[in-house]
Protein backbone atom coordinates (compact mmCIF):
# COMPACT_ATOMS: atom_id res chain seq x y z
CA UNK A 1 0.00 0.00 0.00
CA UNK A 2 1.41 3.27 -0.57
CA UNK A 3 1.49 6.42 0.85
CA UNK A 4 0.15 9.19 -0.21
CA UNK A 5 -0.15 13.20 0.90
CA UNK A 6 -4.04 13.77 1.03
CA UNK A 7 -4.97 17.42 -1.19
CA UNK A 8 -5.45 20.39 0.92
CA UNK A 9 -9.14 20.39 0.24
CA UNK A 10 -9.90 17.05 1.50
CA UNK A 11 -7.97 18.05 4.47
CA UNK A 12 -10.09 20.95 5.17
CA UNK A 13 -12.93 18.51 4.96
CA UNK A 14 -11.84 15.89 7.11
CA UNK A 15 -11.00 18.92 9.81
CA UNK A 16 -14.64 19.86 9.00
CA UNK A 17 -16.09 16.43 9.71
CA UNK A 18 -15.02 17.65 13.53
CA UNK A 19 -15.26 21.17 13.89
CA UNK A 20 -18.57 21.99 11.41
CA UNK A 21 -21.12 19.40 12.75
CA UNK A 22 -24.35 21.64 12.54
CA UNK A 23 -25.16 25.14 11.75
CA UNK A 24 -24.46 26.88 14.99
CA UNK A 25 -21.59 25.27 15.52
CA UNK A 26 -20.18 27.34 11.76
CA UNK A 27 -21.91 30.35 13.81
CA UNK A 28 -19.74 29.05 16.96
CA UNK A 29 -16.69 29.68 15.05
CA UNK A 30 -17.90 32.76 13.63
CA UNK A 31 -18.86 34.48 16.56
CA UNK A 32 -15.69 33.85 18.27
CA UNK A 33 -13.96 35.25 15.57
CA UNK A 34 -15.99 38.52 15.98
CA UNK A 35 -14.61 38.70 19.75
CA UNK A 36 -11.22 37.54 19.02
CA UNK A 37 -11.44 40.65 16.17
CA UNK A 38 -12.28 43.24 19.73
CA UNK A 39 -15.51 43.66 18.06
CA UNK A 40 -18.06 45.80 20.18
CA UNK A 41 -21.41 44.81 18.62
CA UNK A 42 -21.72 41.47 16.73
CA UNK A 43 -25.07 40.68 14.76
CA UNK A 44 -26.29 37.53 13.60
CA UNK A 45 -28.79 36.91 10.85
CA UNK A 46 -30.20 33.03 9.79
CA UNK A 47 -32.49 31.65 7.17
CA UNK A 48 -33.91 28.21 7.55
CA UNK A 49 -32.42 27.68 10.83
CA UNK A 50 -28.76 28.36 9.73
CA UNK A 51 -29.30 25.56 7.23
CA UNK A 52 -29.82 27.94 4.66
CA UNK A 53 -27.30 30.86 5.83
CA UNK A 54 -25.53 31.73 8.82
CA UNK A 55 -24.02 35.31 8.40
CA UNK A 56 -21.67 37.11 11.20
CA UNK A 57 -21.14 41.05 11.10
CA UNK A 58 -18.60 42.70 13.56
CA UNK A 59 -17.38 46.33 13.74
CA UNK A 60 -14.09 44.46 14.92
CA UNK A 61 -10.51 44.80 13.69
CA UNK A 62 -11.00 43.48 9.86
CA UNK A 63 -8.81 42.11 7.83
CA UNK A 64 -6.65 43.60 4.50
CA UNK A 65 -7.32 41.88 1.66
CA UNK A 66 -3.98 39.54 1.68
CA UNK A 67 -5.22 38.30 5.34
CA UNK A 68 -8.75 37.72 3.64
CA UNK A 69 -6.93 34.94 1.65
CA UNK A 70 -5.01 33.74 4.43
CA UNK A 71 -7.66 33.61 7.05
CA UNK A 72 -9.05 30.83 4.47
CA UNK A 73 -5.80 28.52 4.77
CA UNK A 74 -5.29 26.16 7.17
CA UNK A 75 -3.08 26.47 10.31
CA UNK A 76 -3.41 30.33 9.52
CA UNK A 77 -3.70 32.43 12.48
CA UNK A 78 -3.15 35.62 14.09
CA UNK A 79 -3.56 34.84 17.28
CA UNK A 80 -0.62 32.45 18.16
CA UNK A 81 2.25 35.06 18.24
CA UNK A 82 4.38 32.45 19.79
CA UNK A 83 4.39 29.15 20.02
CA UNK A 84 3.01 28.13 23.28
CA UNK A 85 0.20 26.90 23.61
CA UNK A 86 -0.04 27.69 26.85
CA UNK A 87 -0.80 30.82 26.61
CA UNK A 88 -3.74 31.44 24.51
CA UNK A 89 -6.11 34.39 25.50
CA UNK A 90 -8.52 34.26 22.27
CA UNK A 91 -10.90 32.08 21.73
CA UNK A 92 -9.65 30.62 18.52
CA UNK A 93 -5.97 29.68 18.01
CA UNK A 94 -6.02 26.51 15.71
CA UNK A 95 -6.60 28.36 12.04
CA UNK A 96 -8.85 25.81 11.14
CA UNK A 97 -12.43 27.07 11.72
CA UNK A 98 -13.10 29.42 8.50
CA UNK A 99 -10.93 26.64 5.92
CA UNK A 100 -13.02 24.00 7.29
CA UNK A 101 -16.19 26.09 7.30
CA UNK A 102 -15.61 27.14 3.31
CA UNK A 103 -14.68 23.43 2.15
CA UNK A 104 -18.34 22.28 3.21
CA UNK A 105 -20.52 25.13 2.02
CA UNK A 106 -20.25 28.92 0.13
CA UNK A 107 -18.35 31.31 2.23
CA UNK A 108 -18.48 34.83 1.32
CA UNK A 109 -15.77 36.99 3.48
CA UNK A 110 -16.66 40.68 3.44
CA UNK A 111 -13.65 42.81 5.72
CA UNK A 112 -12.55 46.32 5.65
CA UNK A 113 -9.91 47.69 8.27
CA UNK A 114 -10.64 51.50 9.07
CA UNK A 115 -9.27 53.54 6.90
CA UNK A 116 -8.84 51.36 4.25
CA UNK A 117 -11.24 50.01 1.18
CA UNK A 118 -13.34 46.88 1.85
CA UNK A 119 -12.48 43.65 -0.30
CA UNK A 120 -14.28 40.48 -0.47
CA UNK A 121 -13.63 37.07 -1.25
CA UNK A 122 -16.10 33.89 -2.03
CA UNK A 123 -15.26 30.22 -1.37
CA UNK A 124 -17.77 27.98 -3.11
CA UNK A 125 -16.46 25.00 -1.01
CA UNK A 126 -13.25 24.88 -1.22
CA UNK A 127 -13.01 26.62 -4.54
CA UNK A 128 -12.34 30.60 -4.86
CA UNK A 129 -15.55 31.91 -6.86
CA UNK A 130 -15.03 35.15 -6.64
CA UNK A 131 -13.27 38.46 -5.45
CA UNK A 132 -13.29 41.99 -5.53
CA UNK A 133 -13.61 45.54 -3.75
CA UNK A 134 -16.60 45.34 -1.32
CA UNK A 135 -18.63 48.36 0.36
CA UNK A 136 -19.01 48.02 4.04
CA UNK A 137 -18.11 49.84 7.03
CA UNK A 138 -14.95 48.86 9.09
CA UNK A 139 -15.29 45.42 10.36
CA UNK A 140 -16.21 42.07 8.97
CA UNK A 141 -19.11 40.73 7.54
CA UNK A 142 -18.97 36.46 7.17
CA UNK A 143 -21.55 34.64 5.59
CA UNK A 144 -21.81 30.91 5.39
CA UNK A 145 -24.07 29.70 2.64
CA UNK A 146 -26.08 26.26 1.99
CA UNK A 147 -23.91 24.25 4.46
CA UNK A 148 -23.48 20.46 3.63
CA UNK A 149 -25.54 21.30 -0.05
CA UNK A 150 -22.60 19.45 -1.42
CA UNK A 151 -21.72 16.58 1.00
CA UNK A 152 -25.22 14.71 1.41
CA UNK A 153 -23.88 12.18 3.54
CA UNK A 154 -23.41 14.96 6.33
CA UNK A 155 -26.81 16.62 5.61
CA UNK A 156 -28.76 14.24 6.44
CA UNK A 157 -27.79 14.33 9.94
CA UNK A 158 -28.99 17.68 10.10
CA UNK A 159 -32.42 18.12 12.41
CA UNK A 160 -35.33 20.43 11.89
CA UNK A 161 -34.76 24.16 10.98
CA UNK A 162 -36.45 24.38 14.44
CA UNK A 163 -33.72 22.31 16.10
CA UNK A 164 -30.86 23.45 14.23
CA UNK A 165 -32.26 26.94 15.56
CA UNK A 166 -32.62 26.30 18.99
CA UNK A 167 -28.78 25.04 18.80
CA UNK A 168 -27.69 28.60 17.26
CA UNK A 169 -29.92 30.35 20.00
CA UNK A 170 -27.89 28.42 22.37
CA UNK A 171 -24.74 29.10 21.04
CA UNK A 172 -25.25 33.04 20.83
CA UNK A 173 -26.45 33.03 24.14
CA UNK A 174 -23.56 31.50 25.64
CA UNK A 175 -20.91 33.27 24.12
CA UNK A 176 -22.98 37.06 24.66
CA UNK A 177 -23.37 35.27 28.72
CA UNK A 178 -19.62 35.21 28.37
CA UNK A 179 -18.99 38.83 27.46
CA UNK A 180 -21.73 41.45 28.93
CA UNK A 181 -19.39 43.88 27.75
CA UNK A 182 -20.13 43.33 24.02
CA UNK A 183 -23.73 44.23 22.35
CA UNK A 184 -25.17 40.66 20.74
CA UNK A 185 -27.84 41.00 18.22
CA UNK A 186 -29.75 37.72 16.87
CA UNK A 187 -32.46 37.62 13.91
CA UNK A 188 -33.93 34.66 12.48
CA UNK A 189 -35.72 34.78 9.03
CA UNK A 190 -35.90 38.68 9.40
CA UNK A 191 -37.47 38.38 13.24
CA UNK A 192 -35.36 39.95 16.34
CA UNK A 193 -34.97 37.13 18.89
CA UNK A 194 -32.12 38.44 21.17
CA UNK A 195 -31.00 41.85 21.84
CA UNK A 196 -28.58 42.49 24.25
CA UNK A 197 -26.76 46.08 24.64
CA UNK A 198 -22.90 46.48 24.93
CA UNK A 199 -21.94 47.30 29.02
CA UNK A 200 -24.11 44.95 31.03
CA UNK A 201 -22.91 43.95 34.55
CA UNK A 202 -22.98 40.00 34.56
CA UNK A 203 -25.58 39.42 36.45
CA UNK A 204 -28.06 41.42 34.24
CA UNK A 205 -26.80 39.88 30.93
CA UNK A 206 -27.38 36.72 33.01
CA UNK A 207 -30.78 37.28 33.68
CA UNK A 208 -32.09 38.79 30.46
CA UNK A 209 -30.10 35.84 29.06
CA UNK A 210 -31.93 33.15 31.20
CA UNK A 211 -35.56 33.76 33.06
CA UNK A 212 -35.57 37.59 34.08
CA UNK A 213 -37.50 35.62 37.82
CA UNK A 214 -33.63 34.71 37.99
CA UNK A 215 -32.55 38.49 39.32
CA UNK A 216 -34.47 38.11 42.23
CA UNK A 217 -34.40 34.35 42.98
CA UNK A 218 -30.51 33.89 42.61
CA UNK A 219 -27.21 34.24 44.52
CA UNK A 220 -23.90 35.98 43.46
CA UNK A 221 -21.31 33.88 43.70
CA UNK A 222 -17.56 34.73 44.48
CA UNK A 223 -14.85 32.31 45.46
CA UNK A 224 -11.34 32.52 45.43
CA UNK A 225 -8.85 29.40 46.36
CA UNK A 226 -5.04 30.07 45.16
CA UNK A 227 -4.64 31.75 42.12
CA UNK A 228 -8.09 29.98 40.78
CA UNK A 229 -11.38 32.20 41.03
CA UNK A 230 -15.08 31.24 40.55
CA UNK A 231 -17.64 33.56 39.69
CA UNK A 232 -21.32 34.21 39.10
CA UNK A 233 -25.13 33.02 39.85
CA UNK A 234 -26.79 30.62 41.42
CA UNK A 235 -30.22 30.35 41.27
CA UNK A 236 -31.51 29.63 44.61
CA UNK A 237 -33.11 25.72 44.69
CA UNK A 238 -36.43 26.74 44.97
CA UNK A 239 -36.01 28.21 41.08
CA UNK A 240 -35.52 24.68 39.98
CA UNK A 241 -36.25 23.10 36.46
CA UNK A 242 -36.57 19.82 34.79
CA UNK A 243 -33.70 19.76 32.33
CA UNK A 244 -29.94 20.53 32.97
CA UNK A 245 -29.83 22.95 29.89
CA UNK A 246 -30.25 25.97 32.24
CA UNK A 247 -26.75 25.65 33.63
CA UNK A 248 -24.09 27.84 31.55
CA UNK A 249 -20.34 26.93 32.44
CA UNK A 250 -17.10 29.06 31.76
CA UNK A 251 -13.73 28.41 31.74
CA UNK A 252 -11.49 31.26 31.02
CA UNK A 253 -14.60 32.91 29.27
CA UNK A 254 -14.74 30.35 27.19
CA UNK A 255 -18.68 28.25 27.35
CA UNK A 256 -17.78 24.93 27.73
CA UNK A 257 -19.67 21.36 28.34
CA UNK A 258 -18.03 19.66 30.62
CA UNK A 259 -18.70 16.30 32.91
CA UNK A 260 -16.43 17.49 35.39
CA UNK A 261 -18.01 20.59 36.33
CA UNK A 262 -21.81 19.42 36.00
CA UNK A 263 -21.19 16.56 38.16
CA UNK A 264 -19.24 18.99 40.71
CA UNK A 265 -22.75 21.71 40.23
CA UNK A 266 -24.81 18.20 41.16
CA UNK A 267 -22.83 17.59 44.36
CA UNK A 268 -23.12 21.03 45.56
CA UNK A 269 -26.91 21.04 45.05
CA UNK A 270 -27.28 16.91 46.23
CA UNK A 271 -29.42 17.62 49.40
CA UNK A 272 -31.10 20.85 48.18
CA UNK A 273 -33.34 19.74 45.34
CA UNK A 274 -34.79 16.19 44.13
CA UNK A 275 -33.00 14.15 41.90
CA UNK A 276 -35.13 14.88 38.86
CA UNK A 277 -34.59 18.74 39.79
CA UNK A 278 -31.50 21.04 37.85
CA UNK A 279 -30.51 24.52 39.29
CA UNK A 280 -30.25 27.47 37.17
CA UNK A 281 -26.60 29.24 36.76
CA UNK A 282 -24.18 30.50 35.03
CA UNK A 283 -20.69 29.76 36.67
CA UNK A 284 -17.52 31.45 35.44
CA UNK A 285 -13.89 29.97 36.22
CA UNK A 286 -10.94 31.99 35.42
CA UNK A 287 -7.52 30.36 36.07
CA UNK A 288 -4.12 30.90 34.76
CA UNK A 289 -3.52 29.65 31.38
CA UNK A 290 -1.52 26.71 32.58
CA UNK A 291 -3.81 25.22 34.53
CA UNK A 292 -5.98 24.15 31.87
CA UNK A 293 -5.47 22.96 28.47
CA UNK A 294 -8.05 24.13 26.24
CA UNK A 295 -6.68 22.11 22.87
CA UNK A 296 -8.08 18.73 23.54
CA UNK A 297 -11.65 19.12 21.83
CA UNK A 298 -11.71 20.22 18.13
CA UNK A 299 -14.46 22.59 18.90
CA UNK A 300 -13.20 23.83 21.98
CA UNK A 301 -15.84 23.07 24.07
CA UNK A 302 -14.24 20.68 26.09
CA UNK A 303 -11.17 21.45 28.48
CA UNK A 304 -9.08 19.21 30.75
CA UNK A 305 -7.94 20.84 33.91
CA UNK A 306 -4.36 20.15 35.65
CA UNK A 307 -6.05 19.58 38.95
CA UNK A 308 -9.43 18.35 38.52
CA UNK A 309 -9.95 17.18 42.25
CA UNK A 310 -9.47 20.93 43.30
CA UNK A 311 -11.67 22.63 40.47
CA UNK A 312 -14.24 20.32 41.96
CA UNK A 313 -13.54 21.19 45.46
CA UNK A 314 -13.90 25.05 43.98
CA UNK A 315 -17.65 24.47 43.15
CA UNK A 316 -18.63 22.45 45.19
CA UNK A 317 -17.28 24.81 47.76
CA UNK A 318 -17.76 28.35 46.44
CA UNK A 319 -21.34 26.72 45.70
CA UNK A 320 -22.30 25.86 49.33
CA UNK A 321 -20.96 28.33 50.43
CA UNK A 322 -22.80 31.00 48.40
CA UNK A 323 -25.98 28.73 49.59
CA UNK A 324 -25.12 28.63 52.74
CA UNK A 325 -25.41 32.13 53.28
CA UNK A 326 -28.57 32.34 51.47
CA UNK A 327 -29.86 31.11 55.06
CA UNK A 328 -33.85 30.91 55.09
CA UNK A 329 -34.13 32.75 51.57
CA UNK A 330 -35.76 30.41 49.22
CA UNK A 331 -37.87 31.90 45.40
CA UNK A 332 -39.06 34.88 47.52
CA UNK A 333 -41.85 35.64 45.41
CA UNK A 334 -45.01 33.00 44.00
CA UNK A 335 -44.54 32.48 40.74
CA UNK A 336 -46.09 34.45 38.22
CA UNK A 337 -48.40 31.59 36.88
CA UNK A 338 -49.55 30.87 40.69
CA UNK A 339 -50.37 34.66 41.54
CA UNK A 340 -52.30 34.61 38.28
CA UNK A 341 -54.56 31.71 39.65
CA UNK A 342 -54.90 33.59 42.45
CA UNK A 343 -55.53 36.37 40.50
CA UNK A 344 -58.27 34.53 38.32
CA UNK A 345 -60.45 32.70 41.03
CA UNK A 346 -63.88 33.92 40.74
CA UNK A 347 -65.27 35.08 43.70
CA UNK A 348 -68.31 32.94 44.06
CA UNK A 349 -71.10 33.36 46.58
CA UNK A 350 -73.05 30.27 47.60
CA UNK A 351 -75.23 28.91 44.44
CA UNK A 352 -78.05 31.16 44.89
CA UNK A 353 -80.38 30.72 41.62
CA UNK A 354 -80.07 34.06 39.40
CA UNK A 355 -82.80 36.05 40.61
CA UNK A 356 -85.53 36.76 38.08
CA UNK A 357 -86.11 40.54 37.33
CA UNK A 358 -88.52 42.60 39.20
CA UNK A 359 -88.60 39.80 42.04
CA UNK A 360 -87.54 41.62 45.32
CA UNK A 361 -85.69 38.10 47.37
CA UNK A 362 -85.13 35.10 45.82
CA UNK A 363 -86.41 33.71 49.14
CA UNK A 364 -89.81 32.84 50.17
CA UNK A 365 -90.76 34.37 53.48
CA UNK A 366 -89.38 32.61 56.52
CA UNK A 367 -86.19 31.12 54.49
CA UNK A 368 -83.89 34.40 54.94
CA UNK A 369 -82.93 33.57 58.60
CA UNK A 370 -82.18 30.27 56.99
CA UNK A 371 -79.85 31.75 54.74
CA UNK A 372 -78.25 33.36 57.23
CA UNK A 373 -77.72 30.28 59.49
CA UNK A 374 -76.18 28.64 56.55
CA UNK A 375 -73.79 31.39 55.58
CA UNK A 376 -72.72 31.12 59.10
CA UNK A 377 -71.93 27.69 58.80
CA UNK A 378 -69.97 27.81 55.48
CA UNK A 379 -67.65 29.96 57.52
CA UNK A 380 -67.20 27.53 60.38
CA UNK A 381 -65.13 24.65 58.96
CA UNK A 382 -62.09 27.53 57.35
CA UNK A 383 -59.30 26.63 60.36
CA UNK A 384 -58.64 30.25 59.60
CA UNK A 385 -57.54 30.41 63.43
CA UNK A 386 -57.05 34.62 64.26
CA UNK A 387 -55.91 34.30 67.71
CA UNK A 388 -54.90 37.56 69.33
CA UNK A 389 -51.20 37.31 67.99
CA UNK A 390 -50.98 41.31 67.69
CA UNK A 391 -50.67 41.89 71.38
CA UNK A 392 -48.74 38.69 72.20
CA UNK A 393 -45.46 38.96 70.07
CA UNK A 394 -43.13 42.01 69.05
CA UNK A 395 -43.44 44.08 65.89
CA UNK A 396 -43.49 42.57 62.57
CA UNK A 397 -40.78 44.77 61.61
CA UNK A 398 -37.93 43.19 63.07
CA UNK A 399 -38.32 39.31 61.67
CA UNK A 400 -38.16 38.77 57.74
CA UNK A 401 -40.55 36.25 57.56
CA UNK A 402 -42.91 38.35 59.75
CA UNK A 403 -44.95 37.36 62.28
CA UNK A 404 -47.67 34.54 62.63
CA UNK A 405 -50.91 35.36 62.42
CA UNK A 406 -52.96 32.67 61.89
CA UNK A 407 -53.00 29.11 60.15
CA UNK A 408 -55.12 28.54 57.64
CA UNK A 409 -56.22 24.58 56.51
CA UNK A 410 -54.02 23.23 59.79
CA UNK A 411 -50.73 23.48 56.84
CA UNK A 412 -50.17 26.41 56.03
CA UNK A 413 -49.16 29.94 58.69
CA UNK A 414 -50.07 33.00 57.84
CA UNK A 415 -47.36 36.07 58.55
CA UNK A 416 -46.85 39.40 58.01
CA UNK A 417 -43.67 41.04 57.44
CA UNK A 418 -43.15 44.30 57.17
CA UNK A 419 -43.02 44.37 53.69
CA UNK A 420 -45.97 41.67 52.61
CA UNK A 421 -47.81 38.78 53.31
CA UNK A 422 -45.81 35.29 54.31
CA UNK A 423 -47.23 32.04 53.50
CA UNK A 424 -45.29 29.22 54.95
CA UNK A 425 -45.98 25.20 54.45
CA UNK A 426 -45.31 24.20 58.18
CA UNK A 427 -45.09 20.45 57.49
CA UNK A 428 -42.26 21.00 54.27
CA UNK A 429 -40.32 23.37 56.64
CA UNK A 430 -40.16 21.88 59.59
CA UNK A 431 -39.00 18.63 58.00
CA UNK A 432 -35.89 21.16 56.59
CA UNK A 433 -35.77 22.47 60.21
CA UNK A 434 -35.16 18.87 61.53
CA UNK A 435 -32.72 17.86 58.86
CA UNK A 436 -30.39 20.65 59.29
CA UNK A 437 -30.72 20.32 62.99
CA UNK A 438 -29.70 16.72 63.07
CA UNK A 439 -26.98 17.71 60.84
CA UNK A 440 -25.40 20.14 63.59
CA UNK A 441 -26.21 17.88 66.31
CA UNK A 442 -24.19 14.93 64.53
CA UNK A 443 -21.56 17.32 64.25
CA UNK A 444 -21.34 18.02 67.33
CA UNK A 445 -21.36 14.28 68.88
CA UNK A 446 -25.48 13.63 68.88
CA UNK A 447 -29.11 14.18 68.81
CA UNK A 448 -30.35 15.35 72.48
CA UNK A 449 -32.97 12.78 73.63
CA UNK A 450 -36.17 13.13 75.87
CA UNK A 451 -37.08 10.20 77.95
CA UNK A 452 -40.61 9.26 77.55
CA UNK A 453 -42.38 9.34 80.92
CA UNK A 454 -43.62 5.69 80.35
CA UNK A 455 -41.87 3.67 77.78
CA UNK A 456 -43.95 2.67 74.63
CA UNK A 457 -44.22 -0.74 73.18
CA UNK A 458 -44.38 -0.77 69.10
CA UNK A 459 -45.30 -3.87 67.57
CA UNK A 460 -43.56 -4.68 64.36
CA UNK A 461 -42.64 -8.29 62.67
CA UNK A 462 -39.47 -9.54 63.31
CA UNK A 463 -37.57 -8.78 60.23
CA UNK A 464 -38.22 -5.12 61.12
CA UNK A 465 -37.45 -5.99 64.83
CA UNK A 466 -34.12 -7.49 63.47
CA UNK A 467 -33.21 -4.59 61.01
CA UNK A 468 -33.85 -1.84 63.85
CA UNK A 469 -31.76 -4.04 66.54
CA UNK A 470 -28.70 -4.23 64.09
CA UNK A 471 -28.75 -0.15 63.81
CA UNK A 472 -29.69 0.43 67.73
CA UNK A 473 -26.29 2.12 68.06
CA UNK A 474 -26.83 4.01 64.80
CA UNK A 475 -30.64 5.34 66.06
CA UNK A 476 -28.94 6.49 69.32
CA UNK A 477 -27.04 9.01 68.16
CA UNK A 478 -29.93 9.81 65.85
CA UNK A 479 -31.61 10.65 69.64
CA UNK A 480 -33.90 7.67 69.42
CA UNK A 481 -33.15 5.14 72.54
CA UNK A 482 -34.63 1.98 71.54
CA UNK A 483 -34.44 -1.78 72.58
CA UNK A 484 -35.63 -4.91 71.38
CA UNK A 485 -38.53 -6.46 73.48
CA UNK A 486 -39.25 -9.68 72.96
CA UNK A 487 -39.20 -11.20 69.03
CA UNK A 488 -41.27 -9.21 67.68
CA UNK A 489 -41.41 -5.57 69.82
CA UNK A 490 -39.37 -2.62 70.55
CA UNK A 491 -39.47 -0.45 73.20
CA UNK A 492 -39.07 3.01 72.88
CA UNK A 493 -37.35 4.97 75.79
CA UNK A 494 -36.27 8.45 74.59
CA UNK A 495 -36.93 10.21 71.45
CA UNK A 496 -35.01 13.19 69.82
CA UNK A 497 -36.03 16.40 71.49
CA UNK A 498 -36.37 18.47 68.65
CA UNK A 499 -39.43 16.55 67.26
CA UNK A 500 -41.74 17.71 70.53
CA UNK A 501 -44.22 14.63 71.11
CA UNK A 502 -44.92 13.31 68.23
CA UNK A 503 -46.52 9.95 67.54
CA UNK A 504 -43.44 7.58 68.11
CA UNK A 505 -45.54 4.14 67.01
CA UNK A 506 -45.83 5.68 63.57
CA UNK A 507 -41.75 6.67 63.89
CA UNK A 508 -40.13 3.78 65.21
CA UNK A 509 -42.56 1.74 62.19
CA UNK A 510 -41.92 4.03 59.01
CA UNK A 511 -38.04 3.73 60.06
CA UNK A 512 -38.42 0.07 59.98
CA UNK A 513 -39.58 0.34 56.76
CA UNK A 514 -37.15 2.94 55.92
CA UNK A 515 -34.46 0.92 56.79
CA UNK A 516 -35.91 -2.09 54.32
CA UNK A 517 -34.94 -0.01 51.76
CA UNK A 518 -31.40 1.15 52.76
CA UNK A 519 -28.47 -0.94 51.83
CA UNK A 520 -27.11 -2.38 55.24
CA UNK A 521 -23.26 -0.88 54.06
CA UNK A 522 -24.53 2.46 54.23
CA UNK A 523 -24.81 4.28 57.33
CA UNK A 524 -27.63 6.18 58.86
CA UNK A 525 -25.50 9.24 59.05
CA UNK A 526 -25.01 8.94 54.56
CA UNK A 527 -28.86 9.06 54.68
CA UNK A 528 -29.72 11.52 57.11
CA UNK A 529 -32.01 13.05 54.77
CA UNK A 530 -34.23 10.43 54.48
CA UNK A 531 -33.98 9.74 58.31
CA UNK A 532 -35.07 13.17 59.34
CA UNK A 533 -37.60 13.19 56.89
CA UNK A 534 -39.26 10.39 58.25
CA UNK A 535 -38.91 11.58 61.79
CA UNK A 536 -40.09 15.32 61.18
CA UNK A 537 -43.09 13.08 59.09
CA UNK A 538 -43.88 11.83 62.56
CA UNK A 539 -43.01 15.28 65.06
CA UNK A 540 -44.91 17.62 66.03
CA UNK A 541 -45.11 19.69 63.29
CA UNK A 542 -47.47 18.03 60.75
CA UNK A 543 -49.35 18.96 58.02
CA UNK A 544 -52.82 18.55 59.52
CA UNK A 545 -52.33 20.23 63.03
CA UNK A 546 -52.91 22.94 64.60
CA UNK A 547 -50.31 24.93 65.93
CA UNK A 548 -50.36 27.63 68.78
CA UNK A 549 -49.30 31.03 68.04
CA UNK A 550 -46.04 30.64 69.55
CA UNK A 551 -45.47 27.51 68.17
CA UNK A 552 -45.93 29.34 64.85
CA UNK A 553 -43.66 32.10 65.52
CA UNK A 554 -40.76 29.68 66.98
CA UNK A 555 -41.00 27.94 63.49
CA UNK A 556 -40.85 31.13 61.67
CA UNK A 557 -37.43 32.14 63.88
CA UNK A 558 -35.85 29.17 63.88
CA UNK A 559 -36.15 29.49 59.79
CA UNK A 560 -34.81 32.77 60.06
CA UNK A 561 -31.61 31.44 61.45
CA UNK A 562 -31.15 28.04 59.41
CA UNK A 563 -28.78 27.50 56.70
CA UNK A 564 -31.16 26.34 53.57
CA UNK A 565 -34.65 26.44 55.23
CA UNK A 566 -35.89 28.41 52.41
CA UNK A 567 -36.50 25.15 50.55
CA UNK A 568 -37.93 21.57 51.59
CA UNK A 569 -35.68 18.51 51.19
CA UNK A 570 -36.93 18.00 48.02
CA UNK A 571 -36.27 21.34 46.40
CA UNK A 572 -40.05 22.90 46.88
CA UNK A 573 -39.68 26.23 48.61
CA UNK A 574 -41.48 26.04 52.36
CA UNK A 575 -42.48 29.91 52.10
CA UNK A 576 -43.77 32.27 49.63
CA UNK A 577 -44.15 36.01 50.30
CA UNK A 578 -46.67 38.05 48.40
CA UNK A 579 -45.18 41.78 48.69
CA UNK A 580 -47.21 44.73 49.33
CA UNK A 581 -47.13 44.78 45.85
CA UNK A 582 -48.49 42.04 44.62
CA UNK A 583 -51.57 42.10 47.00
CA UNK A 584 -51.99 45.55 45.39
CA UNK A 585 -52.19 44.59 42.13
CA UNK A 586 -54.35 41.48 43.27
CA UNK A 587 -56.95 44.41 44.08
CA UNK A 588 -56.28 46.27 41.09
CA UNK A 589 -54.89 49.34 42.95
CA UNK A 590 -51.81 49.37 40.65
N1 LIG B 1 -14.26 38.45 12.11
C1 LIG B 1 -12.92 38.57 11.92
N2 LIG B 1 -12.30 39.76 12.04
C2 LIG B 1 -10.97 39.86 11.89
N3 LIG B 1 -10.16 38.82 11.61
C3 LIG B 1 -10.71 37.62 11.47
C4 LIG B 1 -12.11 37.42 11.62
N4 LIG B 1 -12.38 36.10 11.43
C5 LIG B 1 -11.19 35.51 11.18
N5 LIG B 1 -10.18 36.40 11.21
C6 LIG B 1 -8.76 36.12 10.99
O1 LIG B 1 -8.67 34.89 10.33
C7 LIG B 1 -7.84 33.99 11.03
C8 LIG B 1 -8.35 32.58 10.82
O2 LIG B 1 -9.62 32.39 11.45
P1 LIG B 1 -10.03 30.93 11.93
O3 LIG B 1 -11.28 31.00 12.67
O4 LIG B 1 -9.98 30.03 10.74
O5 LIG B 1 -8.83 30.52 12.86
P2 LIG B 1 -8.54 31.02 14.35
O6 LIG B 1 -9.64 31.83 14.87
O7 LIG B 1 -7.20 31.66 14.32
O8 LIG B 1 -8.44 29.64 15.12
P3 LIG B 1 -9.63 28.56 15.34
O9 LIG B 1 -9.56 27.57 14.24
O10 LIG B 1 -9.27 27.97 16.65
O11 LIG B 1 -10.89 29.33 15.31
C9 LIG B 1 -7.89 34.45 12.45
O12 LIG B 1 -6.72 34.07 13.16
C10 LIG B 1 -8.02 35.96 12.28
O13 LIG B 1 -6.74 36.54 12.10
MG1 LIG C 1 -11.57 31.13 14.83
Amino acid sequence: MSIRRLPEHLVNRIAAGEVVERPASALKELVENAIDAGAARISVSLAQGGIGRVEVADDGCGMAPAEIALALERHATSKLPTDSLDEVVTLGFRGEALPSIASVARVTIESRVRGADGWSRIVDNGRLAAEGPAALPPGTRVTVENLFAKVPARRKFLRSERSEYAACLDVVKRLAMARPDLGFMLEHEGRRTLHVQPGEDRPARVAALTDRELAGNSLAVDYARGPVRLGGVAGLPTFNRGVADHQYLFVNGRPVKDRLLIGAVRAAYQDLLARDRHPVLALFIDLPGDEVDVNVHPAKTEVRFRDPGGIRGLIVGGLRHALDEAGHRSAQRPNAAALGNWQAEPVRSPSFPPRAPGQASWLAPGQEALVRDRQENYAAPLQARAEPAIAAVPEAQSFPLGVARGQVAATYIVAEAEDGLVLVDQHAAHERLVLERMRRAMADGGVARQALLLPEVVELDEPACDRIEARLDELAELGLELERFGPRAILVRATPAMLGAGDVGGLVTDLADELASFDSALSLKEKIDLVAATMACHGSVRAGRILSVAEMNALLREMEVTPHSGQCNHGRPTWVKLAHGDIEKLFGRK
